[in-house]
């Protein structure tokens, strides 16, 4: 199981102090030594998120970061003509394709790809033919896992959010339908990658989850970063994954 590191919080500190002067000597926290550290922990690769309204990561941040990531680069996006454009222009390893609703705070919910067959199915087309491998961030649902299959994606990100905010015996019901989804996902010839709301406690019964890729981490991350620095919360991390702390 790999991690990537999510770090779409890191630039937006920087936005808090610096949106208005982007050009500024001291504009910090710097997104490439941050994703550098994140690799040098053991990282398998930089995950950010180009949305729409440009909260946190920048235009120049995606350029930016794929002439310094060493690993790979998983660019997660809504499926707009002008983020497909600069996607297909950087040409990241990975695209992850994501809704996108401007109130949100963070990504709510999976892509209703059952229901958005006939939208997604060019943009996958275009991102196959820049040689650039697709994920989808759909809910642990079989319709949206076939929906995924008859794509052609490669790959598929189960969301987690659901789990994550679960207590008491709703936490063992999405549980299970994480479980019966990685089984149909990998049954179906699907990569299965997870993400979204993970942390350091969550991570136990994400770790015995069945054929499980790679996970994608942020929030929980970023924050423990701020206390021990971001290479150990990426190492602490990846020891958790890997079931050695
Ligand atoms: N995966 C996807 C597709 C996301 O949209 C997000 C949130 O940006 C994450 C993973 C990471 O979620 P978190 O910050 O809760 O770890």
């Amino acid at each position: 199981m790999t991690l990537g590191v999510n770090i779409d919080h890191i630039a937006t500190l920087r936005q808090a102090r610096y949106a208005a002067d982007p050009e500024s000597p001291i504009c910090e926290p710097d997104l490439v030594a941050s994703a550098a550290a994140s690799e040098r922990a053991g990282a398998s690769g930089i995950t950010i998120h180009l949305r729409a309204d440009r909260r946190h990561i920048q235009d120049r941040d995606v350029f930016r970061l794929r002439e310094s990531i060493t690993t790979k680069l998983n660019l997660e996006m809504g499926n707009t003509a002008e983020i497909l454009d600069i996607a297909l222009r950087v040409r990241p390893e990975e695209v992850c394709l994501v809704p996108e609703n401007r109130a949100e705070i963070t990504t709510e919910g999976g892509l209703d790809a059952a229901g958005q067959m006939r939208a997604l199915a060019p943009a996958v087309a275009r991102l196959h033919a820049a040689g650039i491998r697709v994920s989808l961030f759909i809910e642990p649902d079989p319709r949206q896992i076939d929906a995924a299959h008859q794509l052609g994606t490669a790959m598929v990100e189960l969301h987690t959010g659901a789990f994550a905010n679960a207590t008491g015996p709703a936490r063992a019901g999405e549980i299970r339908r994480l479980h019966e989804a990685a089984l149909l996902a990998h049954g179906l010839g699907l990569q299965v990658n997870a993400g979204h709301g993970i942390n350091y406690t969550n991570i136990r019964d994400i770790r015995a989850l069945p054929h499980i890729a790679e996970l994608n981490i942020g929030h929980s991350i970023i924050a423990r970063a701020l206390t021990v620095g971001l290479e150990s919360a990426v190492a602490e991390m990846l020891a958790l994954m890997r079931g050695t702390a």
